[in-house]
C-alpha cells in the first residue's frame, strides 16, 4: 500500500466508524491536510446523515462547501460530536504534533470542543519519541523575535516559516531539532511565553483514539 492509499483507507475507516452513531442533529468537526481532505471528499456521499460541520480552517470550509455540506461557526453550535483529523506524529499514549498545515489553533479549539477527537494517519506518523517533525508555534507577528529567543532557550531552533500568514492573521515559528520527551510539560511551558498563541503539541489533550494505516490494513489504536 503506497502513503496516499493508506491515507485513503484510514479515511474510509473514520467514517465507517462514526456512520452507525450519526443522528440528524450530529454536529462534525472537521480538520485540516491531505488526509482530512479525503475524509471530506467521503463525507460527501453521506453528508444527508448529518447535521451540519465545522471545520479547522477556511481550506477546509472551502472544501466542504464545494461538496454542499452545510459548514456552521463554532459559535453557532451547542456540541461538536467527532472531530476528525489528521497529524504530523503520534506517540503511543496518542499525543500529537500538528500544524503542519498552519492551522494548529482552532485544531486545537476544535479538540477542545468535540466529545471525541478520532485521529486518522498513515504510519509513517507514528514515532517513540515527539520531535522529529519540527514542532509549528503560531505567534502574534510583533513578538516573533521574542518568541524565538525564548524557544531558543527551551533547546530548539526556531525557523520562521516564511510567506505563511494563519487564518487568524499571525505567523508560524517551526521548531527544529527539538526532541520532545515530555509533551505535557513542554506543551505547557511553550504556551507560557508571551506572544504564542498555541504550540502544535496535542498532548493536555491527546487524540481519543488513531486510525492507523499501515501496510497490513487499518489499526484502531487507543491510548496506552
Ligand atoms: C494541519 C495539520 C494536519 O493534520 C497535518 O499537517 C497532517 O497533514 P496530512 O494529512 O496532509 O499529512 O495539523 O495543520
Amino acid at each position: 500500500m503506497t502513503q496516499d492509499e493508506m491515507k485513503q483507507a484510514v479515511a474510509d475507516a473514520a467514517l465507517a466508524c462514526i456512520r452507525p452513531k450519526l443522528e440528524s442533529n450530529t454536529v462534525l468537526g472537521i480538520g485540516t491536510g491531505s488526509t482530512a481532505n479525503l475524509f471530506i471528499d467521503a463525507l460527501a456521499g453521506i453528508k444527508g446523515l448529518i447535521n451540519a460541520t465545522v471545520a479547522s480552517s477556511e481550506a477546509s470550509a472551502a472544501r466542504l462547501k464545494s461538496h454542499g455540506i452545510v459548514v456552521y461557526e463554532l459559535n453557532t453550535v451547542d456540541q461538536v460530536d467527532f472531530y476528525i483529523d489528521g497529524a504530523d506524529e503520534c506517540n503511543a499514549a496518542l499525543q500529537l504534533i500538528k500544524g503542519g498545515g498552519a492551522a494548529l489553533t482552532r485544531e486545537k479549539i476544535m479538540t477542545a470542543v468535540a466529545e471525541e477527537f478520532i485521529c486518522i494517519a498513515d504510519e509513517s506518523k507514528l514515532v517513540h519519541t515527539l520531535g522529529q517533525f519540527p514542532l509549528p508555534v503560531e505567534v502574534i507577528p510583533m513578538a516573533r523575535s521574542h518568541v524565538a529567543r525564548e524557544l531558543v532557550k527551551l533547546g530548539g531552533d526556531p525557523i520562521y516559516r516564511e510567506g505563511v500568514v494563519t487564518d487568524n492573521g499571525n505567523v508560524i515559528l517551526d521548531v527544529y531539532n527539538f526532541s520532545i520527551p515530555q509533551p505535557l510539560a513542554t506543551e505547557e511551558k511553550i504556551n507560557n511565553i508571551t506572544g504564542v498563541v498555541t504550540n502544535g503539541l496535542f498532548a493536555l489533550k491527546p487524540a481519543d483514539v488513531l486510525l492507523l494505516g499501515t501496510t497490513d490494513g487499518v489499526q484502531t489504536i487507543y491510548a496506552e
